[in-house]
């Protein structure tokens, strides 16, 4: 794993876009693996600033409610056109967001797995984590070799969502979540953590034994995650300092 700690969310997301912007360089065909939530909104800002050619990329969401029409306020199809879609010259058929209203759940996740590898894998999976260390939505005990399912989601993730929903009783139970199997084999990953609230669940995932009762552990076994982390998410990682040595002492050709 790399750990890149910033000062700032600003800074976390601008070292974020460039090596998105990166990719999209290097393979204007790129598959990306993307995420919602708060985390990520800075980074799609910045994307889109960047003014990059986004026609022949492709894009797999990870997650999304069940039930919720993708017009829905708080749906992440919503949430993924208005911060990124809608502002960059993406076509509507390359995009894939998980169905919340399809009726054949099963049968939806098993097209979705075959979708992304007809696209010929992901290249780089963004990632935000739960206060729980969930990715996507696999929430803890998710079995770390999952493939794109329904899960039901945690009351902690209920409760700390419930401010996209205007109170937590409207926030659905299920949603249907790429599994951390499917994330393992992105060809890069690149999570970003942001917060003291999420303090906790990173220095776990980081640090800690590799355990179902934090999901994002499983990125240990990654051979290229990236961590790109604010400061008052990196507060409880006991080896910050050897991570901001190696970060400022990398060879140049390693870096961006
Ligand atoms: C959500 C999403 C995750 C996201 C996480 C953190 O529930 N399913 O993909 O990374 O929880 O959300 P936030 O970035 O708003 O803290």
């Amino acid at each position: 794993m790399e750990i890149i700690i910033q000062p700032t969310v600003e800074a976390a997301s601008t070292i974020a876009a460039q090596m998105v912007a990166r990719l999209l360089r290097e393979k204007p065909d790129a598959v990306l693996g993307l995420a919602t939530g708060s985390t990520p909104l800075l980074l799609y800002h910045e994307l889109v600033q960047m003014k990059l050619d986004w026609s022949r990329v492709t894009a797999f969401n990870l997650d999304e409610y069940v039930g919720l029409a993708p017009d829905h306020p708080a749906s992440y199809h919503r949430f993924m056109w208005e911060n990124l879609f809608n502002r960059v010259n993406i076509l509507e058929s390359n995009v894939h967001i998980p169905d919340g209203l399809t009726e054949d759940i099963p049968g939806f996740c098993l097209r979705y797995e075959q979708q992304i590898l007809a696209a010929g894998g992901i290249d780089l999976q963004l990632l935000g984590i739960g206060t729980d260390g969930h990715i996507g939505f696999n929430e803890p005990t998710s079995s770390l070799a999952s493939r794109t399912r329904i899960k039901t989601l945690t009351q902690q993730t209920r409760a700390h969502n419930a401010r996209f929903f205007g109170g937590e009783t409207a926030v659905p139970h299920h949603v249907i979540t790429m599994g951390t199997g499917t994330i393992m084999e992105a060809r890069q990953v690149l999570l970003m953590a942001f917060g003291p609230d999420k303090a906790r669940a990173l220095a776990e995932a980081v640090e800690g034994p590799i355990t179902s009762m934090n999901p994002a552990s499983i990125l240990q076994l990654h051979p290229v995650a990236k961590i790109v982390l604010d400061e008052p998410a990196a507060s409880r990682l006991r080896k910050a300092d050897y991570y901001r040595w190696v970060y400022d002492n990398k060879p140049d050709w390693q870096k961006l």
